[in-house]
């Protein structure tokens, strides 16, 4: 066996191993915890990440993944970012509703779907799950997305997938200066106040409406990925509904997200029309998802990437720019490496051409596993692994390194 062959049989085996330690089963419903001691539960879009995780090996496992997340469908269509099949002790929240949350996140079902479809062309997969899929994003674009604004609105911090991130520091009414208790009391009490609205959308609203960059530009993707498959199982009107829905969303991306004096996009409190201006890793994510055109994308890595070091370290991007006041290096989203992140930013890189940097980034995050192993988060500055062990996510370096033939990543290691 060459080294190669040997760190890609590695790598896989460990990935292997943490994903079946991690997968339950519940009235033959089949998910995967993200952790088993500190998230035992399914979530939206980890599910999502895990189903491209293991398409790499185990196809039938990541359909079923997808499968279970629709099982708690909501009768308007939306899809919980949180189901609790077996409720324990642990971190076991009030998200509003029982057994389920009143939250969702962030829209990239369609797209783990169309992952998994290319390694495993299962038309019934798609047919069974497509009016599933249809629901939750006709859910968005008639309930989230402002007919006026033409953006889709989050209820929560929460919904974006980066709890404590400070861009929804204003929206909380919490300085910079705050610890993750605090952050969390304000994001439980807008779960507070939802249940007293009755979850009336109008009344939610009030609270906290956030027209986040990541959210509507993953929204623009899965869209467009929804227009695919319509056109694939032969539905023309729905997909032509769905691509036009794409198109108009993108258009109010470009003439509300990106001020006419920036090269970025910024997210919008919606409750009193102010920009939010907190330097994130957000400003990549209409990179990753195919919103930017290709001049716009050389702009952004030119500007914040080359030419500048206020986001990459050695191990990665880091969610929040050393040049935030905000930034701290172990505050959770609030500076640190997360290996989802990354891993949108080698997709993006990917689609716009800048292989080496792709690359990268890669070995970047197989570094971080050499180092800290499968934890949820990473020092930004040390590599030092945080938060939650035999954490899922680390998994999403083997799809960084085969969905690219990264057999120059492997070779550094
Ligand atoms: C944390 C993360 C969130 C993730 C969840 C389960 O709350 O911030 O993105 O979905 O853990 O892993």
């Amino acid at each position: 066996m060459t080294t190669k062959t040997s760190h890609r049989q590695q790598l896989l085996g460990k990935v292997r191993n943490l994903m079946h330690a991690n997968r339950r089963e519940h009235d033959g419903h089949i998910y995967t915890v993200p952790s088993p001691d500190t998230y035992p539960y399914q979530w939206l879009w980890d599910s999502c990440y895990h189903a491209i995780i293991l398409r790499h090996f185990d196809a039938e496992t990541a359909k079923e993944e997808l499968r279970s997340l629709f099982v708690r469908q909501y009768d308007n269509g939306m899809l919980p970012h949180m189901i609790y099949w077996e409720p324990s002790e642990k971190h076991n929240i009030n998200w509003g509703k029982d057994g389920v949350s009143s939250i969702t996140q962030p829209p990239m079902v369609a797209l783990a779907v169309q992952q998994v479809l290319d390694v495993d062309d299962d038309r019934q997969f798609l047919t069974d799950l497509f009016p599933k899929l249809a629901d939750y994003y006709d859910y968005l674009l008639k309930h989230r997305v402002d007919s006026k604004v033409g953006l889709a609105g989050i209820i929560n911090p929460d919904e974006s997938g980066e709890d404590n991130s400070p861009r929804f520091d204003p929206a909380l009414g919490l300085d910079t200066k705050q610890s993750l208790p605090q952050n969390f009391a304000a994001r439980l009490e807008l779960v507070e106040a939802d249940r007293n609205a009755s979850f009336d959308l109008d009344r939610m609203k009030q609270t906290f409406w956030v027209y986040d960059v990541p959210f509507n530009s993953i929204l623009f993707e899965n869209l467009q990925i929804m227009a695919e498959f319509a056109a694939i199982l032969g539905r023309s009107s729905e997909s032509r509904r769905f691509a036009r829905a794409a198109e108009q969303l993108l258009e109010a991306i470009n003439q509300r997200l990106l001020p006419e004096d920036s090269g970025d996009y910024w997210p919008i409190d919606g409750v009193n029309s102010k920009e939010l201006n907190c330097l994130s890793w957000h400003i990549f994510a209409p990179l990753a998802t195919g919103v930017m055109t290709d001049k716009q994308a050389h702009s952004l890595i030119h500007r914040r990437l080359i030419n500048n070091d206020e986001f990459m370290v050695k191990y990665g991007l880091r969610t929040v720019a050393e040049s935030d006041s905000s930034y701290d290096p172990e505050g959770f989203w609030r500076g640190p490496v997360w290996i989802g992140v990354n891993w949108w930013l080698v997709r993006g890189l990917s689609r716009y051409g800048y292989h080496e940097l792709a690359h990268d980034v890669t070995v970047a995050s197989l570094k971080l596993l050499e180092k800290s192993g499968f934890r949820e988060y990473f020092n930004s500055e040390t590599g030092e692994g945080l938060g939650a062990r035999e954490f899922t996510w680390g998994g999403l370096v083997l799809d960084m390194i085969e969905t690219r033939d990264g057999s120059e990543e492997l070779r550094v290691l």
